[in-house]
């Protein structure tokens, strides 16, 4: 059929066609945010799952939701190498810029932004990827030791109250968070819970990978009372038949039950590879309905692409070792596998595998679902492994 008006939309944050099976959660958010902005007590929500599941998407809807309602936000995705400081340092200040706008009357908002200039100075000395020109002032004794923790407290408590004099919340949004180094996300988290503790209408809506769970328990173990961490899996069947059929059927396309029955196999209905099977399907069909074989047809050729594209840009940046590991782990199944099997098919000791496998925790490519165990992060990828380095 016509690619031109293929309507499905594999990639890296980009909206789907259909949210399909989210809707719960996206008013469980909503929930939390007005509680919040109105004084009420709310944990913060982060919500964490492997790669593709549409973490990315939720926030982006959470967000422009929350705008639409008066919240202001921020919005910053953690890259692997950037102190907290230097990325909240531009947004804040843009967030800050307009709360100050929407001031009927009061100056908290200005007097945030002096904060922010404390801030930013003390932190300087630490975090030497944090540059900022413009000069906002200073509010001396306040942000201003150089401590990461107290500091990042007084600012966000002084921001919460720029947002209530102005009868909104603000919401900062993180994606990625798993990347923020532990210290921190300790600091972020006792921010937090000082603002909470003032019942400050500020407040995180983050998304991370699994082992996030465990890096805010170790961070400060009081986290498990400040956040929910609402599980963003695979869709439930009927939700993953809607993600394929409600944007065809707008187009006055529909799909043979055996279709989706094999899209839904091969896909194991997470997100990602649905809009990817879904998308070649469709440009395998010649016309209404899509039938059985225009997706096995689509099969090989969506298989080659994620193995040039989705998947391999992950393994190219593993090492030698890595690769061995991951491999390994391929050979036992889909997972989670206990670290001594692993071992075993290496070859190895438990003991002198374990670096490897802190450098692929720490990367974002596995993670530990209990003690002793690892999964992969990548669905799918124990397949990609085996195709890739067949001969293990
Ligand atoms: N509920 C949904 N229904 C249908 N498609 C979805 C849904 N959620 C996400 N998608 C699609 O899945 C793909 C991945 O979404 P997204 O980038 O948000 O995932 P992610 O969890 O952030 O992945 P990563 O961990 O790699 O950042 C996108 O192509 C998006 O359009
Ligand atoms: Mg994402």
């Amino acid at each position: 059929m016509d690619p031109r008006t293929n309507p499905y939309a594999p990639g890296a944050g980009t909206p789907p066609p259909e949210l399909a099976g989210r809707d719960e959660l996206i008013e469980k958010a909503a929930v939390a945010l007005d509680r919040i902005r109105n004084g009420l007590a709310s944990k913060s929500l982060l919500m964490v799952g492997l790669r593709g599941v549409g973490k990315t998407v939720l926030l982006n809807r959470i967000q422009r939701d929350a705008e639409a309602r008066g919240l202001v936000t921020i919005f910053l995705e953690a890259p692997e190498k950037r102190s907290l400081p230097a990325l909240l340092a531009a947004p804040l200040r843009a967030a800050l810029l307009k709360l100050d706008r929407l001031a009927a009357a009061g100056n908290l908002a200005q007097r945030a932004l002096r904060v922010l200039g404390g801030f930013i100075g003390s932190m300087k000395l630490k975090y030497d990827d944090l540059e900022f020109g413009i000069d906002l002032g200073l509010e001396p004794g306040i942000a201003d030791t150089g401590d990461l923790e107290s500091d990042l407290s007084g600012l966000l408590q002084a921001v919460g109250e720029a947002a209530r004099e102005n009868e909104t919340a603000l919401v900062l949004f993180i994606d990625e968070l798993q990347y923020v180094k532990e210290p921190q996300l300790a600091a972020l988290i006792t921010a937090l819970h000082r603002c909470a503790q003032y019942q400050l209408p500020i407040t995180l809506v983050g998304a991370g990978l699994p082992q996030l769970v465990g890096q805010t328990g170790r961070a400060k173990s009081y986290a498990e009372r400040l956040f929910a961490f609402p599980e963003i899996g695979p869709l439930d069947p009927a939700a993953a038949e809607q993600a394929l059929c409600a944007p065809a059927l707008k187009l006055g396309v529909a799909f043979e039950q055996a279709a989706l029955d094999e899209i839904l196999r091969r896909t194991k209905a997470y997100p990602y590879f649905l809009q990817e099977w879904g998308k070649h399907s469709w440009d395998y069909a010649k016309q209404s309905p899509i039938i059985l074989s225009d997706v096995v047809s689509a099969t090989e050729q969506v298989i080659a692409e994620l193995d040039g594209s989705f998947f391999r840009v992950r393994f190219d940046r593993l090492t030698p070792a890595e690769k061995r590991y991951l491999r390994a782990m391929a050979t036992l199944g889909k997972g989670p596998h206990r670290s001594g099997d692993i071992a075993q098919v290496l070859g190895k000791e438990v003991r002198s595998v374990a670096p490897t496998r802190a450098t692929l925790i720490s990367k974002g490519m596995v993670y530990s679902p209990a003690h002793g165990d690892t999964s992969f992060t990548v669905p799918l990828f124990d397949e990609f492994m085996k195709r890739v380095m067949p001969d293990q």
